[in-house]
């Protein structure tokens, strides 16, 4: 969603600033916003669309001279929550006396009651914002100094946010602060920065502080103070970043998408990577310590998330049951969060999470905390506000995914639940021999994957028989059901193809009046015990017309019946789900290729999903 970067040092800020807005385009945005420190006073440009749109306006506007004295600056990209995606709407925003701005994330909640006193006192709104009611809150407590001045206004405010605030009196510092909406400031030589994802200051330094909630930051080119809303003093440690540049570049593919799909061999190594004990037929997991008898005491598993995220889960749930034992859900986390769930101490809930900022995720933990169940993260970015939230669980060791359609989080995701449900089945009822097949097979996950990406060109001609139909369906039982519902989800938001997931068997209970002659059907038909139900399932589609393009196990295909075939690796059924979602992947990825799409930033989707 939004995105904020800000510097303050001796280089001219602009080319900084954009380079941080370019790295930051992928969480999705729809206009985009920068402020000068100058000599004069504070400046700003914002427009609608693209970047490079705003890069042609500070081309045409801002002279060279000034370009090079601007030295610090803020700048924003926008997804338009309260107001339409316009320039008056874009950020900064100014204040009364127009000698403050900010740039914000999240949503100040009470912003309708600050907008209606300010303008009871006068106040004319250049837009439809909670931002400018925020500004114009800061402006009015401002009585010489900008710190205090932001923390009385941050102390009226209900909400989430990040902020970055520039004030005209006082250019030789920038503040910023953060609630429930990240930043990160990230430390240079006589420069500082901040950003909203680090992914906007790995070109410039690997130091960086991780602020939290309730931090308000003075930054000046060589000092970080940090203050909490009591403008007490706060000690944050100095982290290094770990991330190169080549882990946030295309690398030489078309796109990110294609780089991150054809990179899961890799992320899943690392995801695996000193987790499996395969002559013991159990998985290390630090972040799942636990005795014995803790372990016997779970009652039930709860998994948490969102979207493909959520579809992990799915996944996840049969490998508790079927290798744990455990009786386990999956709840989709803006459901959890206020359906009063019914949990308790026996209860061990999952929060699965790539971005580690999806809103309802958070909440989700915050319910289940305040019923005082455990909480563990299987979360994607360090750092991340859910992986300070749960505060125990485990990364996935993915790497940055800029793609906002994911690929390679879902894999790593996969992959560790499946370690997961081995530990606690290790733990209760799975034996050492059933627990070393399982973990030598875990353990083959990268050849598996690379197996399916060596059908890349094969792929592409499967999906440019599909490309020109507006409807998919995808199919599995068991297992495979999340897959065929991350598949679909894959298609529709990169391609605009409506496409369904469905459980093979519910097909014939009503969505298969929707097929009609030719309609493609992803029919995911693993070797499994169920099989056979799923090749009954393809016929009577096939009896509708449908064009049949089935995921099988090497050897199992099924030539009378289907009209195209990927080859899935020969695995158990479980750990036959990555492989599969590879192929979905590649499958959804060439026909949005096809399409003309665009690809790693879809309409209307944001990376992370920080709002309700
Ligand atoms: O960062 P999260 O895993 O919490 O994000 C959850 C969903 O927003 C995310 O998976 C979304 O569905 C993706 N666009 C799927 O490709």
């Amino acid at each position: 969603m939004c995105g904020i970067i800000g510097y303050i040092g001796s280089r001219p800020a602009t080319p900084v600033l954009i380079g941080g807005l370019k790295r930051l385009e992928y969480r999705g945005y729809d206009s985009a916003g920068i402020a000068l420190a100058e000599r004069t006073g504070l400046s700003t440009f914002r427009s609608v669309g693209k970047v490079s749109r705003l890069v042609d306006k500070l081309k045409a506007e801002l002279s060279e001279k000034r370009h090079e004295e601007a030295t610090t600056g803020i700048a924003h990209t926008r997804w338009a929550t309260h107001g339409a995606p316009t320039e008056a709407n874009a950020h900064p925003h100014f204040d009364k006396s127009r000698k403050i701005c900010i740039v914000h994330n999240g949503i100040i909640e009470n912003y309708r009651s600050i907008r209606e006193r300010l303008q009871a006192k006068g106040h004319k709104f250049d837009s439809d914002t909670d931002t400018e009611a925020l500004s114009r809150l800061i402006g009015e407590s401002y009585n010489g100094d900008i710190r205090k001045a932001v923390i009385q206004a941050l102390r009226q405010v209900e909400g989430a946010y990040g902020i970055a605030v520039l004030c005209a009196d006082e250019p030789n510092k920038m503040i910023v602060a953060r609630m429930g909406s990240p930043l990160v400031v990230g430390m240079g030589d006589d420069e500082c920065l901040v950003a909203s994802d680090a992914a906007a200051l790995v070109a410039h330094t690997q130091r960086v502080i991780y602020l939290d909630d309730g931090d308000v930051a003075v930054i000046t080119p060589h000092s970080v103070d940090i203050r909490n809303l009591d403008d007490e003093p706060i000690e944050r440690n100095v982290a290094e970043l770990g991330l190169d540049v080549s882990a946030v570049e295309k690398g030489g593919y078309e796109h990110y998408m294609l780089k991150e799909i054809f990179e899961q061999p890799e992320s899943v190594r690392n995801a695996l990577r000193g987790r499996i004990d395969l002559a013991e037929g159990n998985a290390v997991l630090a972040g799942l310590s636990a005795s014995p008898a803790e372990l016997a005491e779970i009652g039930r598993i709860i998994l948490v998330g969102c979207g493909t995220s959520l579809h992990a889960g799915m996944v996840g749930e049969f490998a508790f049951e079927d290798v744990a034992g455990i009786s386990t859900e999956v709840q989709q986390a803006a459901e959890f969060r206020y359906r009063n769930p019914i949990v308790d101490r026996h209860d061990m809930v999952i929060a699965i999470s790539q971005s580690g900022e999806t809103a309802d995720t958070l909440a989700a933990i915050r319910k289940a905390k305040e019923k005082g169940t455990k909480v563990f993260g299987l979360v994607n970015v360090v750092g991340s506000a859910i992986a300070r939230e749960t505060g125990r669980g485990v990364f996935i060791h993915a790497g940055p995914e800029i793609s906002v359609a994911s690929t390679k989080a879902f894999t790593g995701q996969v992959s560790v639940l499946l370690l997961m449900a081995l530990k606690l089945g290790r733990g209760r009822r799975l034996s050492q021999e059933h627990g070393m097949e399982l973990a030598a097979e875990i353990n083959r996950l990268p050849e598996l994957i690379e197996f399916v990406l060596k059908q890349n060109d094969a792929i592409a001609k499967v999906a440019e028989r599909m490309s020109k139909s507006e409807h998919a369906f995808f199919l599995g039982r068991g297992p495979m059901h999340p897959v065929a519902l991350e598949g679909a989800l894959k298609l529709k938001e990169i391609s605009y193809v409506h496409a369904e997931g469905y459980h093979a068997a519910e097909m014939k209970h009503g969505p298969i009046a929707l097929l009609t002659p030719g309609t493609p059907v992803i029919v995911l038909a693993n070797h499994s015990p169920v099989l056979e139900k799923v090749w009954g399932n393809a016929e009577e589609c096939k009896a509708r017309g449908a064009r049949i393009i089935a995921v099988v196990t090497e050897g199992h295909a099924h030539t009378d019946l289907t009209d195209d075939t990927i080859i899935l690796p020969k695995c158990s059924p479980l750990v036959a789900t990555i492989p599969a979602a590879v192929a979905l992947q590649l499958l959804s990825y060439h026909v949005a290729r096809l399409r003309g799409c665009s690809i790693d930033q879809p309409r209307n989707l944001a990376k992370s999903v920080t709002v309700e």
